[in-house]
C-alpha cells in the first residue's frame, strides 16, 4: 500500500514536508492537497520524473501538465514571455485556483508541455502545497491525482484508492509508484482551477473552474470562453484545453442531466428496478424509496463544487445504477460545475 502521512492543513509539520521534498528531488511522485483537488506531484525540471506521472495516471501523452510554483517570479523565469496580462492575473489571483498558460521557456521539459510551445502555471494557496514546493526547492508538475478520465480526488482516500493497489495489479511497473500521499483532509474548493491562455490577443478560458469569468473580467476586461462544454450535446468540436477529452470525470454509474428537477427520471429508473443517485434542489419533492440516494444541491455553486466529486464517488460506492442530476442554473458562476457534469455524462 501507499504510505499516507497526515498533516495539519494550515500548520504542516516541516519535517514531513522536508522528507516529501527530498523524495521529489529524487524523482519520486508525491500526492498532496491543494485548494482545488489533490495533485500528483513530480519535479517539473526533470523529464524522467514527469514521465512517471503519465505512467501512473495512464495519461494520454498529448495532455500537458500544470507547473506549480511558489511565486509569480518563478513562473516568469520559466516562460519565454510573461505578458502584462499574466502579471495582472498573478497579482490578483495568486496564490489561488487560476492556471495561466504562457509561452514556455527553454528549460521546461517536453513532458510537461506535451511538446507544445506553451506551459500552464499555477501558484496554489494551500499551505501544504505551498510548503511542499518550497521544501522541494523546485517547481512541481502536478495533474489531479486520479487515473485519467476518472473523477478527480478531493480526499486522500480517493488518491489511495486510485493508486494504492497499483503495485499488485494495474501497475505497469513500480517506476510509476506513488511514494507518499500527504493527507490534510478534504480539499476545500472541490473542482479544479480555471485555466486561461494569455498567449493570444484576447485571453481565452480553456477550462472553467473556481475563479469565475466575472472575477477575471474585473481584472483584465474581455475574456473569451469558446468551446466550453455546458451540456453533453454541446459536443467538443472546439476542444478547449488539450486533454479535456470528451468523456472525463467519469463515474461507473451513468450520469443523466435532467431538464427539470429529475423526479420523473428517478421514478422511471425506480420502475425499472434500478437504484438511483439523485442530486436535486432542496425544494424538489420527496421520493420515498430505499433505492434512492438523494443529495441536495446547495444554492451557492462554491458549496456544490466542494462536495460534488466526493458525492459522485460515494454514490458509485453505494452501487447506484444511475446518477440523475437536476437542471443547474445558467449563470456563469455555475460554468465550472456544468462543464464537469456535462463531461461526466457523455456516454463512453
Ligand atoms: O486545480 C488544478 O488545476 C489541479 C491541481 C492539482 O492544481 N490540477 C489539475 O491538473 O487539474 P490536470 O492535469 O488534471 O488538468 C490540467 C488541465 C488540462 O486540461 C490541461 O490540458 C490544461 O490544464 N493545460 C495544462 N497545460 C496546458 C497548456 N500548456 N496549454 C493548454 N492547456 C494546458
Ligand atoms: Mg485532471
Amino acid at each position: 500500500m501507499i504510505e499516507v502521512v497526515s498533516l495539519h492543513p494550515r500548520a504542516p509539520d516541516p519535517a514531513v514536508l522536508a522528507r516529501a521534498g527530498a523524495l521529489l528531488r529524487e524523482g519520486e511522485l508525491v500526492a498532496f492537497p491543494s485548494e482545488t483537488v489533490y495533485g500528483l506531484g513530480a519535479d517539473a525540471t526533470s523529464e524522467r520524473a514527469v514521465r512517471r506521472i503519465y505512467e501512473a495516471k495512464g495519461r494520454p501523452e498529448r495532455n500537458p501538465v500544470i507547473v506549480h510554483v511558489a511565486a509569480a517570479e518563478e513562473a516568469r523565469d520559466l516562460s519565454a514571455d510573461w505578458p502584462e496580462v499574466a502579471a495582472r492575473l498573478a497579482d490578483a489571483f495568486w496564490p489561488g485556483p487560476l492556471t495561466v498558460v504562457v509561452r514556455r521557456g527553454p528549460s521546461v521539459p517536453d513532458a510537461v508541455t506535451a511538446g507544445r510551445a506553451t506551459v500552464g502555471f499555477r501558484c496554489p494557496s494551500h499551505p501544504v502545497a505551498m510548503g511542499l514546493i518550497r521544501a522541494a526547492g523546485r517547481p512541481l508538475a502536478a495533474p489531479s491525482a486520479n487515473r485519467s478520465f476518472s473523477v478527480s480526488p478531493t480526499r486522500a482516500e480517493h488518491v489511495v484508492r486510485s493508486f494504492g493497489l497499483m503495485e499488485d495489479s494495474a501497475a505497469p511497473t513500480n517506476r510509476a509508484r506513488v511514494s507518499l500521499v500527504l493527507d490534510a483532509g478534504p480539499a476545500s474548493g472541490g473542482i479544479e482551477s480555471t485555466v486561461i491562455d494569455v498567449t493570444g490577443a484576447v485571453p481565452r478560458i480553456l477550462r472553467p473552474g473556481l475563479v469565475t469569468l466575472a472575477e477575471l473580467r474585473q481584472v483584465i476586461g474581455t475574456v473569451e470562453a469558446p468551446g466550453i462544454m455546458l451540456r453533453p450535446d454541446d459536443g467538443v468540436s472546439a476542444l478547449p484545453a488539450p486533454g479535456m477529452l470528451e468523456r472525463h470525470y467519469a463515474t461507473r454509474a451513468r450520469i443523466e442531466l435532467a431538464p427539470l428537477d429529475g423526479s420523473a427520471e428517478v421514478r422511471g429508473w425506480l420502475d425499472q428496478g434500478r437504484m438511483v443517485g439523485w442530486m436535486t434542489w432542496a425544494a424538489a419533492e420527496e421520493i420515498e424509496s430505499p433505492r434512492v440516494r438523494r443529495i441536495d444541491i446547495p444554492t451557492d455553486p462554491r458549496e456544490f463544487a466542494a462536495l460534488l466529486y466526493d458525492a459522485m464517488i460515494r454514490l458509485d460506492d453505494q452501487g447506484v445504477d444511475r446518477i440523475v442530476v437536476a437542471a443547474l442554473p445558467l449563470e456563469e458562476d455555475w460554468m465550472g460545475i456544468r462543464d464537469r457534469l456535462a463531461r461526466a455524462s457523455v456516454s463512453a
